[in-house]
């Protein structure tokens, strides 16, 4: 692709999330020159906190169905992504893991809000089987004979997302790509209406021919997009516990999701995350006694066994928030600049899908109609731009 300034990098990507990560390798894997900024370290916020669970089945929402046919392709790509990536990293176990989701139901009300859920997944063709709660049992001992019925989602699995950063971030590397630690971006840097590269917090000039935002909860903070390329993004606060097993793996082998929406994630070597909440604080990231009351005690009236694990972290994440909750990812009106950003819950997910539409755009493609439904220009009515 022809660079305009041979001092310029091809791409610099805003953000070393998993977003960041994946967009990064996957433009160095098509012969782009890539750098990736991050204010701290890559892969140690939003991400390092996240759960990974991949369930766009068991998260769909009436009403939200482009996003779940993103997060349907996305799950697709995963078992390639994870093999390429897997050996493209030299990291032997990234933690993936094809486990299956259960959704449960404690009492009558719960069963009768799940089986409205099972008619919504058949709607849309979603493969989903409802499970008597002692079929449920059976599967998984460790449930509450309380249990009143379950879904099993049989495609929806889960990652440890911070090895699928640290892999991410050994394969950018591998490629030829750089990660710039300790890097802040205060801004975008325009010549004649196009980017053309980053203001860095320390006032040097990063030249680039195509600029990505992927600065999660932080992307208000980078100055100098015009205002028909701009998009707020809030942090959506989520705290989480991590666990692990003294006795070993085996209390659960599938994502469980309670009827509050809160989850259980095992790693399958005993450790286990229960998330999460969804807040709206700012950027608040403490981790309170009543999160840590509520998560537990959603997951132990279903799983009773996890009043045995021993609690190694609390933590809590700042997931981005767009205006429609919606991710924003591809060209802009502003030649030269792209977004990847604002994937809420779904980051760890998306990551793939992601990678591949702001490549695609990156290399001048056109969006696909999938593609389309995430543009910026969706903010602003306006024709769709073009990257190059
Ligand atoms: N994907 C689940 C969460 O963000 O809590």
């Amino acid at each position: 692709m022809h660079n305009s300034n041979p001092q310029a990098v091809d791409v610099v990507v805003i953000g070393g999330g998993v977003i960041g990560l994946a967009v990064g390798w996957y433009a160095c894997r098509h012969g782009l020159d890539v750098i990736v900024l991050d204010r701290h370290q890559p892969g140690h916020a939003a991400s390092y906190v996240a759960a990974g669970m991949l369930g766009p089945i068991a998260e769909a929402t009436p009403g939200e169905e482009p996003l779940l046919e993103l997060g349907l392709a996305s799950a697709l790509a995963y078992p390639s992504f994870v093999a390429q990536l897997t050996s493209a990293s030299g990291t032997p176990d990234i933690g993936y893991r094809e486990c299956g989701t259960l959704l449960v139901a404690r009492d009558r009300d719960d069963a009768e809000a799940l089986q409205r859920e099972l008619e919504l997944r058949h709607r849309f063709g979603l493969r989903v089987e409802r499970l008597l709660a002692s079929e449920a049992r059976r599967r998984e001992p460790a449930l509450a004979p309380t249990l009143r019925l379950a879904l099993d989602v049989p495609d929806d699995h889960a990652i440890d997302p911070r090895r699928l950063t640290a892999a991410l971030t050994a394969a950018l590397t591998t490629a030829g790509g750089r990660v710039a630690p300790g890097t802040r971006a205060s801004a975008l840097a325009l010549r004649d209406g196009r980017a053309c590269g980053v203001q860095l917090g320390d006032g040097t000039l990063l030249a680039a021919e195509r600029v990505v935002i992927a600065a999660g909860a932080w992307c208000d903070e980078i100055d100098g997009i015009p205002p028909p390329a701009r998009v707020p993004v809030r942090p959506v606060k989520g705290q989480i516990l991590r666990l692990h097993d003294p006795a070993g793996p085996g209390l659960l082998d599938h994502v469980v999701r309670m009827p509050s929406g809160s989850y259980i994630v095992p790693r399958g070597d005993g450790r286990y995350v229960i998330g999460a909440t969804t807040e709206e604080r700012g950027f608040d990231t403490s981790f309170t006694a009543g999160a840590a009351f509520e998560l537990l005690r959603d997951a132990g009236e279903l799983v009773p066994g996890i009043s045995e694990l021993v609690i190694d972290e609390l933590s809590a994440g700042l997931r981005p928030g767009t205006p429609d909750n919606l991710p924003v990812i591809g060209a802009t009106e502003v030649p030269g600049l792209l977004w990847a950003a604002g994937h809420r819950r779904n980051g760890i997910l998306l990551a793939p899908i992601t990678a591949q539409l702001v490549t695609d755009a990156l290399l001048g493609k056109p969006p696909s109609e999938l593609a389309q439904a995430f543009a910026q220009t969706r903010f602003h009515r306006a024709p769709l731009g073009s990257a190059t």
